[in-house]
This record gives structure tokens, C-alpha cells and sequence, in this order.
């Protein structure tokens, strides 16, 4: 049987496979159709301090190959979630990642400092890419404001961080070692493209925010691009996501170097995929003579 098991920043994780965020639950509910704790980690919807509605609907909206959201990062707040939420997915994997995100450097520290001091996150995810809230993908598309996020943080708390970077730059891989250089222990790569839909009927945009984030298979050879682009320059683990819907999608992101692949979209095409994509990784590696899956994190560019 191969070993499952991946390090990921120095924390062990029983399997590679992660919900995205945002794709696990509503305010307590799993939306999901399996074990939870036998994923990889658990990983909540994006939180901010402040308790927030949520950009006006519709908020999601069906593409030719894929999904675009603008959902605008509805919370409950940082309070309430940690009374609730956190303990409540706390109690169904040994594994969290609590992902946040802050209107300035200084809310993001405190957020950090908040979930820190609970003791009860494994990863702080610092969502610096959301493309739906005014300054939601300026953490990650200015290297300055990058830097100085991401070192405020590291400066603050001694949890490990997963800097969530957007694809919507030039150099994606710049930015990976921008984050890397302020202190960052892992990345996610990457959060959804930026993108439009014009509903003929109306004749206007479809989505109630005008644009939104692209994600679904339209975007999977981009993000794959952008995780075997990073793998080569940084040292730091990556989480790959984008598109992932099958086990074949996640061995790729495995190969172009990513530690971890976290599945967003396809969990509402199909609540039961990240046991299937689980299940056909274990096959996949037993097949192939591999004895885990730590065996394949980056071997495409070594079998280049
Ligand atoms: O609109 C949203 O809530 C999306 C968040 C994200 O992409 O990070």
C-alpha cells in the first residue's frame, strides 16, 4: 500500500487532498459527501473580522468549461467563527487551515493573531487574492503590498502561513518569491482568474458584481502553468489548485510540483470527488511502483 502522507511546511497531512476554500461548508453545515476527516486537512470559507453580507447576487454563474463566482466573501466574523466554526471543524479533522482575510495589513495581523492565540490552526491561509472585493487582489498583484502583508504576519504569529496568490500577473512565479522572501512557510496557487459574462436576455453583465473569478477545467493548464512555474523557483511547498476535478488532474498538479491540491469548483459538480481523486492517487502510485505520494511532488521537471 503507498504512503499517502505529504509534509506540508513541516506538518504532516495523511493524504494531498484539500477542499478549497470556500467549497466545504456554509455557515455550519458541510455541504459535502464523505468522511471529512480523512481529507488531507480542512480548510473554511475565507474569514474576515468584520461580520459581512456578501456582494449582491447572482453570485455564481455557469461558463462553457467551468464556474465564475462573486460570492464577496460573506462572514460571519472572526468572533462568532471562532466560538463556532473553527471548533466545529476542528472536531472533524486533525488537520486546519483557517483562511482569512483582511482590509488593511493591520487587520490581517490581528485576524492572525486571533486564530494564533486559539491554538487550534495547523496553517493560516491569507487570502491575498480574492478578485471580488475592491482591494482583494492587490495583496498578491503588488510585490509591495505583498511584502509587507506577508511579513507583518510572519512577524505576528508562529503558525504556519499559506500565502493564496492570484494568477491575475504577469509573472506568477515572482510573486511566489516575493512571498517566499517575507516569510511565507507554503503557497496556494492559484485563487480564479478574473473574468466576465453578459447575460443576452438582459443585456447586462450576468453577475450582480459585474465581473468575477474564473475557476473549473477552463482554467486548469494555467494554474498548472503557474505551480510548475513557481516549484522552479522557490523552496517552499506549494498547494495546487484550479480545475482539479479528477485523480489524473491532481497526479499533473503533483508532477508540475505541488505538495498538496486542494478541489474547488468540481465539489459542487460532484460532492463525493475528493475521496474518488484519493482513492486514484493510492491507485496511481501502486500501479506506477511509487511507495508514496511525497515520491511524485515535482517529477515532471526532474523527468524533463
Ligand atoms: O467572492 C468570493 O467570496 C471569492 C473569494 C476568493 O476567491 O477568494
Amino acid at each position: 500500500m503507498p504512503d499517502l502522507s505529504v509534509t506540508l511546511a513541516g506538518v504532516k497531512l495523511k493524504n494531498p487532498i484539500l477542499p478549497a476554500s470556500g467549497t466545504l461548508e456554509t455557515v455550519d453545515t458541510p455541504m459535502l459527501a464523505g468522511d471529512l476527516s480523512q481529507l488531507g486537512a480542512l480548510v473554511n470559507k475565507t474569514v474576515t473580522r468584520d461580520r459581512r453580507d456578501g456582494n449582491p447576487p447572482p453570485r455564481v454563474w455557469e461558463t462553457a468549461a467551468g464556474m465564475l463566482n462573486s460570492v464577496g466573501i460573506p462572514s460571519i466574523g472572526i468572533d462568532e467563527f471562532m466560538k463556532g466554526g473553527l471548533p466545529r471543524l476542528r472536531a472533524r479533522n486533525d488537520r486546519i487551515i483557517v483562511s482569512i482575510a483582511g482590509f488593511s495589513v493591520r487587520e490581517f495581523v490581528e485576524l492572525a493573531e486571533t486564530v494564533a492565540a486559539a491554538g487550534l490552526a495547523d496553517f493560516i491561509e491569507l487570502n491575498l487574492s480574492c478578485p471580488n472585493l475592491e482591494s482583494g487582489v492587490l495583496w498578491s498583484t503588488d510585490s509591495g503590498l505583498l511584502a509587507e502583508v506577508v511579513g507583518g504576519v510572519r512577524r505576528a504569529v508562529n503558525v504556519p502561513l499559506i500565502a493564496k496568490l492570484s494568477p491575475n500577473v504577469t509573472d506568477i512565479a515572482e510573486m511566489a518569491a516575493v512571498a517566499e522572501s517575507a516569510g511565507a512557510d507554503a503557497l496556494g496557487l492559484v485563487n480564479t482568474f478574473r473574468g466576465l459574462a453578459i447575460d443576452v436576455r438582459v443585456k447586462k453583465p450576468a453577475l450582480g458584481n459585474t465581473t468575477g473569478g474564473l475557476s473549473g477545467p477552463a482554467v486548469k493548464p494555467l494554474a498548472l502553468y503557474a505551480v510548475w512555474s513557481s516549484y522552479r523557483r522557490v523552496r517552499i511547498p506549494i498547494v495546487g489548485m484550479g480545475g482539479i476535478c479528477s485523480w489524473r488532474d491532481a497526479i499533473e498538479f503533483m508532477l508540475a510540483g505541488a505538495t498538496a491540491v486542494a478541489v474547488g469548483m468540481y465539489n459542487f459538480v460532484e460532492p463525493g470527488c475528493m475521496w474518488e481523486i484519493r482513492d486514484g492517487i493510492d491507485r496511481y502510485l501502486a500501479e506506477n511502483g511509487f511507495n508514496g505520494a511525497k515520491d511524485i511532488i515535482g517529477l515532471a521537471h526532474r523527468n524533463q
